[in-house]
C-alpha cells in the first residue's frame, strides 16, 4: 500500500513551496500553478519536464502571475465574468441574476486511481496502472457555487483525462455553459494549426487540416445523435501537422450528446482550447445542494506527431474505454443481412443466407431493419419490437434456432430511441415522443424520437430487449439511430427545464445503455448511428464496436477508415465488404480491394453471397482466412499511417505487432499509373530495425531497416482499383 501511495505520489507532485501540480507522464509533462490570487495557471503542457525545469518555469512565472489583466494569463478553466473575455470555460448565472464569478483555489487531494462522473460514462482503471488524479477544489467570491476540477492521468500512455463538477451551495442558480477541460496555449514559434474530422452522411470523418486564425472557431455537434458532420475530436499542432514529428496536443469527448471543441486565438497569439458539452441551446438549472457532472474529456499529448498521438489514443481507447468481456476478444466475422436483402425476407432466406456464409467462413449472422412489427419499408414499426409472423413465422427464437444450428451465432437490429407514428407504441403512448403537445414536429425517416429523458420509457425499453435477448438467446445487437434531435420539448419536465432536453436525452439513453450492458455483458452490441453518426469514446464505453458508415464503397472507405483512425482503433470500426456495383456509389471495385480495405478494421460481410460469381466466392472464402489469420494483429497492433489517400494518388498505412514480431502492410492505388512510370517504392515505419522480416507473398526478406529505408515494391497489378496486402513476419 505504501508503495502504491509513494507512485501516486510520483506522478502527481505538490511543490508547497512555489504552489506547482506536476503531473508527470512517461514523455510528456503537464505544470499547474496557483497564481498569487489562487487562480490555477497552466504553466506547461506538453514535453516531459525535469525538476530543474519546473522550478525555472515556477520562477519566472511568477514575476507575471499577478498581472491584474486576466486575459494575459494562461489561466486552466476561466469563468466567465472579469477582465477576460475570452470565451470561458464556465458560464454561469446567480441567484441574484449576475453572470459575474470568480472561482479561486480552496483545497487540493491526490489520489490513487480515478472516479466517474454522475450518470455519465467514464474511462476505466486497470490493475497495475500507475493513474493518479489531483482534484482542484475552487469556491466562488459569493460562496454560492464550488467547482471540483478532475485531472486524472495515465503516466504510461501520456493520457490526460478531464472533467468538472459544479455544486450549487446556496439559493439557485444556472449553468449556461460548463466545459469539461480547457487549456490556454502560450505564443508559439509558428501558428497554430487544428486537425478535425468533418463529412456528413455516408461521407463521416474526411481530415481537415487548417492554420488558426484570429478569432473563434468551433468545431460541434447540435444533432443530438447525428454527428456525420463532425466527430468530438480536435488535435492542435504548431505550423501543419505531420504525421511522424513535432508535438500535438488532442481533445476527444467522452461523450454523445450535443458537444463544443472551440479554439480561440486571442490577438496576442495565444490559443484557448475548450472541449465539453455544446452551450447552444443548453441552460441548467442548479437549486441548493444539486451538483451537475460534466463529461469526460481525453488529452493527449506526443511529440511524434499525429502518428504518435494515435497510437497512444488507440491504446487508451482499446484498453480503458472500450470495456466487459469482447474488448478482449477476437471479434466474429459477421455476416450482415442489410446490403443483401434489405426489407424482403423471409424465414426460410435467412437461414440460406446463413449457410453460405458459413461456408465462407462467416461466424455471426445479424439480422438487420425489417424483421418486426410490419417493417416492409422505413415508414413504419419503430417501436413495435416484436417478431414479423408473416416473415418469421417461427418467431426470432425459431430462426435463432436454426442458425444457431448451423454452427453460427446470431444477432438483431434495433433502433431503440426511435418510434413510427405508424406504431403500436405511439398509438399507444403519444406522449413519449420528444416533442411538445400542440408541435407536430418533424419526421426524418418517417420517425421520431423517444423521450429518453422519460423512466418509464427507457423501463419498457428495457423490458422488450431483454426479453428478444433472452428469447432468442441474442448474441449480438446492432444498435441504430437515424435520427438529429430536433424540436425538443417534454411534459415530463416544467418551463425552466426544457433547455435541459439534449443532455437530459443522452443521459437516459446511456443509462439504458448501461442498464442493458450490465445485465447481458455477453451480448456484443455494435452501435450505429445511419453509419458513423455518433461514433464517439462516449459510445464505445457501452459497445466496443461502431458501424462506421452506410458507405462501403472500398476507395471511399479508406478515407473514411484513414479519418477515424486519428483516433479510433481499428478494432472498434466495423467494416463490411459489400457487393458491386455499390450501392451508394455505383463502382464496382475487385474483390480483392474490397476485401482488403475490410481486413485492416473489423471485417464484416454485406452482400447476398448467392449472387457471386465462382470466382468471387473464392476470393472471399479466401480473404476471411487470411482475415484470421490477422486479426489478433489488427486488434492489438500500432498503426503507421504511411501514404495519405487525402494527399497523393495511393495511400497505404501498416499494423505492428506490439513486441515487432510481425506486420501487416496495406496499399491502395485507385488508379493505374502511367505507362512507363517505375513503380514506387513503400517506406515502412515502426519495425525493429535490426531484425530480418520474411515476406512470403513476395518471397523475400529484409531488414527493418531496409523495409524503413524504402525498398518494398508491392504487387499492385495492372488496372485500376489496385490493392494488395502483405504480411512480414520476424525470422
Ligand atoms: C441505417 C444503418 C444501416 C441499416 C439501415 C436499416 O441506415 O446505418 O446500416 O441498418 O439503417 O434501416
Amino acid at each position: 500500500m505504501v508503495g502504491f501511495l509513494r507512485e501516486v505520489a510520483l506522478v502527481i507532485e505538490f511543490d508547497p513551496e512555489h504552489s506547482t501540480f506536476h503531473l508527470k507522464g512517461n514523455s510528456s509533462s503537464y505544470l499547474l500553478a496557483l497564481s498569487p490570487s489562487r487562480d490555477p495557471q497552466l504553466l506547461h503542457w506538453g514535453a516531459a519536464l525535469g525538476d530543474g525545469d519546473v522550478v525555472q518555469l515556477a520562477r519566472l512565472w511568477r514575476t507575471k502571475a499577478g498581472d491584474p489583466l486576466l486575459e494575459k494569463l494562461r489561466r486552466d478553466y476561466a469563468s466567465f465574468g472579469n477582465n477576460d473575455l475570452r470565451s470561458p470555460a464556465l458560464h454561469l448565472e446567480h441567484p441574484d441574476g449576475s453572470r459575474i464569478s470568480a472561482f479561486t483555489y480552496l483545497e487540493h487531494e491526490i489520489t490513487a486511481g480515478k472516479s466517474v462522473p454522475h450518470g455519465l460514462p467514464g474511462t476505466l482503471v486497470e490493475p497495475g496502472d500507475k493513474a493518479a488524479t489531483l482534484r482542484l477544489r475552487l469556491v466562488d467570491g459569493l460562496r454560492a457555487q464550488q467547482l471540483d476540477l478532475y485531472y486524472t492521468l495515465y503516466p504510461e500512455m501520456d493520457i490526460l483525462v478531464r472533467r468538472a463538477v459544479i455544486k450549487q451551495m446556496k439559493g439557485t442558480g444556472c449553468i449556461q455553459k460548463i466545459m469539461s477541460a480547457s487549456v490556454d496555449f502560450p505564443v508559439a514559434a509558428r501558428p497554430y494549426w487544428s486537425v478535425s474530422l468533418p463529412g456528413d452522411w455516408a461521407r463521416e470523418r474526411m481530415v481537415q487540416k487548417a492554420e488558426l486564425k484570429q478569432g473563434l472557431v468551433r468545431a460541434e455537434g447540435r444533432r443530438g445523435s447525428q454527428f456525420h458532420d463532425m466527430s468530438p475530436f480536435l488535435a492542435v499542432s504548431q505550423g501543419p501537422p505531420a504525421e511522424d514529428s513535432g508535438p500535438v496536443w488532442s481533445f476527444a469527448l467522452v461523450y454523445s450528446g450535443n458537444w463544443l471543441i472551440e479554439a480561440e486565438t486571442h490577438p496576442s497569439g495565444r490559443l484557448r482550447i475548450n472541449a465539453g458539452i455544446n452551450d447552444f441551446d443548453f441552460k441548467w438549472r442548479l437549486d441548493e445542494g444539486e451538483s451537475f457532472d460534466a463529461p469526460e474529456c481525453v488529452l493527449a499529448f506526443a511529440s511524434g506527431g499525429l502518428g504518435a498521438m494515435s497510437r497512444n489514443l488507440h491504446d487508451f481507447v482499446r484498453g480503458r474505454v472500450c470495456r466487459g468481456p469482447w474488448r478482449d476478444r477476437d471479434r466474429p466475422v459477421l455476416l450482415n443481412s442489410w446490403e443483401g436483402l434489405h426489407f424482403g425476407f423471409k424465414h426460410e432466406d435467412i437461414v440460406a443466407l446463413a449457410a453460405e456464409g458459413k461456408a465462407l467462413g462467416a461466424e455471426l449472422l445479424v439480422l438487420d431493419d425489417g424483421w418486426f412489427g410490419k417493417r416492409d419499408d422505413d415508414r413504419t414499426s419503430l417501436g413495435d419490437w416484436v417478431e414479423d409472423v408473416r416473415k418469421l413465422p417461427q418467431g426470432i427464437r425459431g430462426l435463432s434456432r436454426d442458425i444457431h444450428a448451423l454452427g453460427l451465432k446470431f444477432g438483431l437490429w434495433f433502433e431503440p430511441e426511435s418510434v413510427s407514428p405508424d406504431s403500436e407504441l405511439f398509438r399507444k403512448h403519444p406522449g413519449w415522443g420528444l416533442t411538445l403537445a400542440g408541435r407536430p414536429g418533424s419526421t426524418h425517416r418517417t420517425q421520431h424520437v423517444l423521450d429518453m429523458s422519460r423512466a418509464e420509457v427507457r423501463d419498457h425499453l428495457f423490458e422488450r430487449l431483454s426479453h428478444t435477448i433472452e428469447d432468442a438467446g441474442l448474441d449480438y445487437i446492432k444498435w441504430d439511430m437515424n435520427r438529429p434531435l430536433w424540436e425538443l420539448g417534454s411534459d415530463a419536465w416544467p418551463a425552466g427545464r426544457q433547455s435541459e432536453l439534449s443532455h437530459r436525452f443522452i443521459l437516459g439513453t446511456y443509462e439504458l445503455m448501461g442498464r442493458l450492458r450490465d445485465r447481458y455483458p455477453e451480448v456484443l452490441v455494435e452501435g450505429c448511428a445511419g453509419g458513423g453518426g455518433r461514433f464517439d469514446l462516449g459510445m464505445l464505453c457501452y459497445q466496443p464496436q461502431f458501424w462506421a458508415s452506410d458507405n462501403t464503397d472500398a476507395l471511399d472507405r479508406v478515407l473514411i477508415q484513414w479519418g477515424g483512425s486519428l483516433f479510433l482503433p481499428a478494432v472498434s470500426v466495423g467494416a463490411h465488404i459489400s457487393g458491386i456495383p455499390n450501392q451508394l456509389t455505383g463502382r464496382s471495385t475487385p474483390m480483392r480491394l474490397r476485401a482488403l480495405v475490410a481486413m485492416s478494421a473489423n471485417l464484416g460481410i454485406e452482400l447476398d453471397p448467392s449472387t457471386l460469381s465462382r470466382q468471387d466466392k473464392n476470393e472471399l472464402a479466401t480473404a476471411l482466412a487470411r482475415y484470421k489469420e490477422i486479426r489478433r494483429l489488427v486488434r492489438l497492433g500500432d498503426l503507421y499511417r504511411l501514404e495519405d489517400p487525402f494527399a497523393g494518388p495511393r495511400s497505404a498505412w501498416s499494423i505492428v505487432a506490439k513486441d515487432k514480431s510481425e506486420a501487416v502492410v496495406f496499399v491502395v492505388q485507385p488508379l493505374a499509373s502511367l505507362p512507363g512510370l517505375d513503380p514506387r517504392p513503400l517506406r515502412l515505419a515502426g519495425l525493429d530495425p535490426a531484425a530480418d522480416y520474411r515476406i512470403s507473398d513476395l518471397d523475400q526478406t529484409w531488414s527493418g531497416a531496409a523495409l524503413m529505408a524504402g525498398c518494398l515494391l508491392p504487387d499492385l497489378g495492372k488496372g485500376d482499383y489496385a490493392g494488395a496486402m502483405v504480411r512480414l513476419i520476424r525470422r
